[in-house]
């Protein structure tokens, strides 16, 4: 079923897709090797929803393993096949019914994707049934309260819906508190809850190191891991 946000989803990145280099990417994101957890899952199945254009997922199988991805924009499809070249598996399946078996990988990743659906809480149903019994989730949203957030609305208050996707399209978006995050995955077991990132300018001025020292505070993602009820 396509619902209204997964048609506005295609429409945003088939017109205008997300594609930057490992060294754009990890530069803006330093944090994001160690909280993706891309060197710890070697000889494992490893799925990632809403894979975009594969940069993450090249780095699961660059670092041993079997690693698929979904996702439902086509030409982030292209761009992660052309990007992967037969390293990892991408197929096109909406989160919220994936075409795989229970109990069929051991990690499941996905950053900034659910938080563009509004059917969140059946991707996270989904993600229990295809998780095998002792697999791990991890889940990056976008954070309620975070720098970049606040920023974004008293630079823009009219349109910063728009401009923080950096678009000219309307997205769905929703924004969790670690609150709200918890709520999402309720029935979850050894639930740990984090933020990270806020890389930020101040008239002009770099001052990303904030995010080394209050991402914690922050951060524009709140990051949800743990284990399948
Ligand atoms: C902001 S991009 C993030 C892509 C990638 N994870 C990254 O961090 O670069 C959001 C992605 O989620 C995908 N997406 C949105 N809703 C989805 C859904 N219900 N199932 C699978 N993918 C979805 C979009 O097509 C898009 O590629």
């Amino acid at each position: 079923m396509s619902t209204p946000a997964a048609q506005l989803a295609q429409q945003h990145w088939n017109e205008t897709p997300l594609f930057l280099s490992e060294s754009e990417r990890y530069g803006i994101y330093p944090w994001l090797p160690r909280a993706a957890e891309f060197s710890e899952h070697r000889g494992e199945r490893v799925l990632e929803i809403g894979c975009g254009t594969g940069c993450d997922l090249l780095q699961f199988a660059r670092n041993g393993a079997h690693a698929v991805g979904v996702d439902i924009t086509d030409q982030h499809l292209e761009l992660a096949r052309q990007r992967v070249i037969g390293e990892a598996t991408v197929l096109k399946a909406d989160g919220a019914n994936l075409p795989f078996p229970a109990e069929s990988f051991d990690y499941i990743y996905s950053h900034g994707v659910i938080h563009h659906s509004d059917r969140p809480r059946a991707i996270v149903e989904e993600i229990f049934r295809v998780l095998k019994p002792d697999g791990r989730f991890n889940i990056q949203l976008y954070a309620a309260h975070s720098y970049n957030l606040w920023h974004c609305k008293r630079e823009s208050p009219n349109d910063w819906r728009i401009r923080i996707e950096n678009s000219i399209a309307a997205v769905h978006i929703d924004f969790y508190s670690a609150r709200a995050a918890r709520d999402l995955v309720a029935s979850a077991r050894q639930v740990r809850v984090r933020k990270r990132h806020c890389w930020a300018s101040v008239r002009g001025h770099d001052i990303s190191w904030l995010s080394q020292r209050f991402g914690w505070l922050l951060g524009y993602y709140v990051i949800v891991t743990g284990k399948r009820p």
